[in-house]
């Protein structure tokens, strides 16, 4: 039995983010660019990605997470893909200006308007 060493959840539900509220985001596209990156290096049998429902992060924008490193980024694009294949996937490196910190991770908790702006600590990933 095989076993991905990473497997991205592409949430599949995100709502675009005001910057992107021009009708060209789809989580469908970012998916199906991640696949392509995937198909292109060869990393099919190790590296998957899938569409997912809510994953309780939808103030970041398009969200998507790397499991089983649980790497959660948001506001991804189209155009952050070949950095998260190479950079993340291939070198282990997290992207800091996509990451959603532990403090931001509402981790199955229900949104509050006062989240974002509280010092509470999440459980960390
Ligand atoms: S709709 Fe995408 S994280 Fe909630």
């Amino acid at each position: 039995m095989s076993k991905f060493t990473h497997h991205i959840f592409v949430c599949g539900k995100c709502k675009p983010p005001k910057h992107l509220r021009d009708g060209k985001h789809d989580p469908g596209k970012l998916r199906a660019a991640l696949k392509k990156e995937i198909k292109q290096l060869g990393l099919k049998a190790d590296v998957r990605a899938n569409d997912s429902g809510c994953l309780d992060q939808c103030d970041d924008g398009q969200v998507i997470v790397i499991y089983p490193q649980a790497i959660w980024y948001g506001g991804v694009t189209e155009a952050d893909v070949d950095r998260i294949i190479h950079e993340t996937i291939l070198g282990g490196k997290i992207l800091e200006d996509l990451v959603i910190s532990s403090e931001r991770l509402r981790c199955g908790k229900k949104a509050k308007a006062s989240d974002s702006a509280s010092s509470e600590s999440s459980p960390s990933s």
